[in-house]
């Protein structure tokens, strides 16, 4: 199999290098051919450069990878952050990978800052769109840097867009055992955009009898995220929205650093990433957590088919996490480094 792997800017260099670790480990202990291929795209090379992705970038991740890794883009060096845009936001929108499942799952009671939850509390997915919303660039500015100036940004929402999200969402809870989707949306205030949602999540709904639908309003959703994550199996959201409440589900799960994605197009190459940023506070340092990475590899190999492989990854990032041989920001004393050589050494065969 050919993965793409895009380490990118600050930490994602650096979990990066962990998350490939264990995808080696992987290909040896069950005898699995990986071909990896590095590309140097981020801010360093675009400074060098002048070039964010190469003209053909898009069609090469397509056409010659069956999937695509990334560490993280963002560098303080390039402010209009277009780089970023470029490779991430573009990758997305060019492969049409219309899907972003972030998962929100405590791996260890202790990890969990709301007073007494558990496992059982927090455990569901959230559907972000992701290729529409406020995130097409769609938008100028007039008069710009004058007291006058008119900044414009619209969000795109289609009929398309919306009802495949939200079709993904149901078809991924029934697969899956699940009973419950909601949908949050903001139609009380975006009377036209967000109508578009009201009626889509109906129509659909009503083709899946066998699950419950349930609308939140986004404000809403947020405070019952923190009040009561247990009353959520599967969520569906916009693109803006669904960045905002998954950066609050990493929270619930014990932080950035051990958030994991995944930007689907069913049938189709798609890109794994952890949920965080480029932390540049944190890089160069050996102390990134690098658990949101790898369990990223794991969605990555299970969409690839390889499922006793990612559950054997699952495993052995939940034994790390059980025994404290982790980095700082979740209580332990390892380093990145070390925390993945003690994954990789616990990823055993079955
Ligand atoms: P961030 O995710 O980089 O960091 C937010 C907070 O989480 C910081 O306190 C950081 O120290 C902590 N954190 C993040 N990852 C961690 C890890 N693996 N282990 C331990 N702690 C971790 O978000 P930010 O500070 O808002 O953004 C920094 C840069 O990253 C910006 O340029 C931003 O645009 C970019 N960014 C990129 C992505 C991506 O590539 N997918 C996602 C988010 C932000
Ligand atoms: C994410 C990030 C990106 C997003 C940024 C870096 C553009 O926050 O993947 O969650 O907003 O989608
Ligand atoms: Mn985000």
């Amino acid at each position: 199999m050919r993965i793409a792997v895009i380490p990118g800017d600050g930490i994602g260099v650096e979990v990066t290098a962990e998350a490939v670790k264990i995808v080696r480990r992987i290909g040896d202990v069950y005898g699995r051919r990986f071909e990896l291929a590095m590309m140097p795209w981020g801010a360093e090379h675009y400074l060098k450069t002048g070039e964010t992705i190469p003209p053909d970038g898009y069609a090469l991740l397509r056409d010659q990878f069956d999937a695509v890794f990334v560490g993280a883009l963002g560098d303080s060096r390039v402010p209009d952050n277009r780089h970023a845009r470029d490779i991430l936001l573009g990758t997305r929108f060019e492969l049409d990978l219309f899907v972003n499942q972030r998962p929100v799952r405590l791996l260890d009671n202790r990890l969990c800052p709301l007073k007494g939850r558990t496992v059982a509390d927090v455990s569901f997915t959230v559907f972000r769109e992701n290729t529409e919303g406020l995130y097409v660039g769609i938008g100028g500015r007039f008069k710009a840097n004058t007291d006058d100036e008119v900044a414009v940004q619209e969000e795109i929402n289609t009929y398309k867009g919306v009802n495949r999200i939200v079709r993904h969402a149901f078809q991924f809870a029934r697969a899956n055992g699940g009973q419950r989707v909601c949908m949050a949306d903001k139609s009380n205030a975006m009377a036209d955009g967000h109508a578009l949602w009201q009626r889509v999540f109906k129509q659909v709904a009503a083709e899946f009898p066998d699950i419950a639908a349930r609308h939140l309003y986004i404000d809403a959703l947020a405070l019952l995220m923190v009040q009561d994550p247990s009353q959520f199996q599967v969520i569906v959201t916009n693109n803006l929205f669904g960045d905002i409440i998954t950066d609050l589900g990493a929270a619930l799960q014990g932080g950035l650093g051990v958030a994991a994605s995944g930007n689907l197009h069913p049938g189709r190459t798609s890109m794994f990433e952890p949920v965080h940023g480029s932390a540049p506070l944190l890089a160069g340092r050996n102390v990134a957590n690098p658990i949101g990475a790898i369990l990223s590899t794991a969605m990555m190999l299970e969409y690839l088919g390889l499922k006793t492989e990612a559950a054997s990854i699952e495993r052995a990032v939940e034994d790390a996490v059980r025994t404290g041989h982790v980095t700082t920001d979740i209580g332990g004393s390892l380093g990145t480094r070390e925390t993945g050589d003690s994954i990789a050494n616990a990823i055993r065969a079955g």
